[in-house]
């Protein structure tokens, strides 16, 4: 149990989903070919030691947020980002298999200022997988983000032109919404006027959170999808609020009430190819998520494949991961699927409850001290 919580009235444990014994009473061990995870916050520098680290040993392809500061904006700033994680990824103690097997793909940050030439040498460039919108104070180090998305059409003419997605952080950012609806209303009032101007554009709609955003991305064609993530799968805003605030489970878009939760898994479980694996693991050290004014985001890449089966595995539906893990991602992308696989198996493991992170600071696991209920084989 972390620090913060030991006097906790409330043990945040995965407690509030009941599992289905009877569909997949038999499946005890489960190999799926490797995954991918679609979103993913390494971070830089003295960070990339802990982070991609975590994220190598279970997916090959991460598309890297460029929410660093300052952003990745251009060709230039990706590939000095990716050599960044290259040469950290040598240096780690990963097996040569591992290392050969990793391949961050870059995504560059979207600002009022990039122009159609940048996607134009985005999509040439063969590293910049995406380009990632923010809108303006959404959330972590989104300040250079877009102020008004209408105003650029010009970059949405390009990204339909080369075919170069576009990941959205999916939240309106006026102070007036509720933080509860902010998803909603950026469906509403941004989203659905976007797609009608730009029909064949390719949208992941990053990190949804509610039924809204499941059904809106259930109505459109297939050039929009939607990816996953752990926390949104496992929990709801109880267990965020109720009993104490648990900094751990926040994260942006916030977490909703269970009736979306529900809604959430039903969709990343029923084999529909527009739902994929995005952890948006995001790295804060702890006493920046422990504070009276605590960072979004929740960090699980280390344990991201447990967490995804543990989920999976409460509600019956363990044989539906690996199409949400490694096949539909990479055929949103046109990616191939990998050869190689990972076997996750039915043995508890218990969530370490933090790791050494830069400078003397920790990092805390989403469900950190914790069992799980699968593991990864050895
Ligand atoms: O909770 C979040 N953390 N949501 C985001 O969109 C960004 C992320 C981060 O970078 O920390
Ligand atoms: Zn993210």
């Amino acid at each position: 149990m972390i620090a913060a919580q030991q006097d906790c009235p409330f043990t945040p444990v995965y407690d509030n989903i009941e599992r289905d014994d009877t569909m997949t009473d038999s499946i005890r061990e489960l190999t799926i070919l490797q995954p991918d995870d679609w979103h993913i916050h390494l971070r830089d520098d003295k960070a990339l030691a802990t982070t991609v680290a975590h994220a190598a040993q279970s997916f090959n392809r991460v598309i890297c947020m460029p929410n660093l500061v300052p952003p990745v904006k251009n060709v230039d700033d990706a590939h000095a980002y990716r050599a960044r994680i290259i040469q950290q990824l040598q240096a780690s103690d990963l097996s040569a298999e591992r290392k050969a097997a990793f391949d961050p793909r870059m995504t560059l940050y979207l600002t009022d200022n990039t122009t159609a030439n940048d996607i134009e040498m985005a999509a040439k460039s063969g590293i910049v997988q995406a380009v990632k919108l923010y809108p303006a104070g959404a959330t972590t180090n989104s300040a250079d983000g877009v102020t008004d998305i209408n105003a650029r059409v010009d970059i949405f003419e390009a990204l339909e032109k080369y075919n170069l997605p576009l990941l959205l952080h999916g939240e309106v950012t006026h102070d007036h919404v509720d933080i509860f609806d902010r998803e909603k209303r950026f469906l509403d009032e941004v989203l659905a006027q976007i797609i009608i101007k730009f029909p064949t554009m390719k949208i992941v709609l990053e990190h949804i959170t509610t039924s809204d955003a499941a059904d809106f991305v259930l109505a459109q064609g297939n050039q929009v999808a939607a990816t996953i993530t752990p926390q949104h799968l496992m929990f709801n805003r109880n267990h965020l609020l109720v009993g104490g605030i648990k900094p751990h489970f926040y994260c942006l878009p916030i977490l909703k009430r269970e009736s979306h939760q529900k809604v959430l898994l039903d969709v990343a479980t029923s084999g529909n190819p527009k739902f994929f694996l995005g952890t948006d693991s995001a790295p804060h050290a702890t006493d920046a998520k422990e504070s009276a004014c605590g960072c979004a985001g929740c960090y699980s890449a280390s344990t991201a494949l447990p967490l995804y089966a543990t989920a999976f595995d409460s509600v019956g539906k363990i044989d539906k991961l690996e199409g949400f893990a490694s096949r539909f991602g990479a055929q949103f992308y046109g990616l191939p699927v990998h050869e190689s696989t990972i076997t996750l198996i039915n043995t508890p493991m218990q969530v370490p409850t933090d790791y050494p992170y830069f400078d003397g600071s920790s990092l805390t696991p989403l469900m950190a001290g914790e069992m799980l209920p699968w593991s990864i084989k050895a």
